[in-house]
């Protein structure tokens, strides 16, 4: 028992260290792109994130489409029905937990909802409404 809660706090703690380490990184790259930035908001993120848009596939999308509404719930793929799991880290320790995978998706899934990339500050706040939900 001892074992397995050390190891859950071991996972917990690397979790938050990637997001931190994640988000500071980016607000370096956003104050080097535009000096008037000075931090990430979850309201903007908010928007972000459930803003509808015309997507990649011609349909109208937002990042809620897959991931719903309660993040720390499980979710349906808007176009594949396949469940996604919760993309809250409170709910889903596996969330946030390697900086490749959380690029990768946001490239993506950007691409899906904006036909665009994220830019450095979008992505910011997004992951910053995303993490305090
Ligand atoms: C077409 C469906 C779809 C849309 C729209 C979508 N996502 Fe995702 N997202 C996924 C899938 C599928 C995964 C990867 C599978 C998984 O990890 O459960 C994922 C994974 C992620 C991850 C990875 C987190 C991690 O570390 O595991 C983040 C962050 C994310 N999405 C954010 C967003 C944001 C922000 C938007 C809106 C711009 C968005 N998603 C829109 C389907 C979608």
């Amino acid at each position: 028992m001892k074992l397995i809660i050390t190891l859950f706090l071991l996972f917990t703690i690397s979790s938050a260290s990637v997001i931190n380490e994640y988000l500071s990184a980016l607000a370096k790259q956003a104050k080097a792109q535009n000096p008037k930035f000075t931090e990430f908001d979850a309201k903007r993120g908010e928007a972000i994130f459930t803003s509808k848009h015309i997507g990649k596939k011609g349909k109208e999308v937002s990042c809620v489409s897959c991931h719903g509404n309660d993040l720390s719930k499980p979710s349906k793929n808007f176009f594949t029905a396949k469940e996604i799991e919760p993309l809250s880290p409170k709910a889903n320790p596996k969330r946030f937990s390697e900086v490749k995978t959380i690029e990768k998706w946001l490239r993506r899934n950007f691409n899906d909802v904006y036909n665009r990339e994220g830019t450095t500050e979008e992505k910011g706040d997004v992951v910053t409404y995303i993490i305090n939900k």
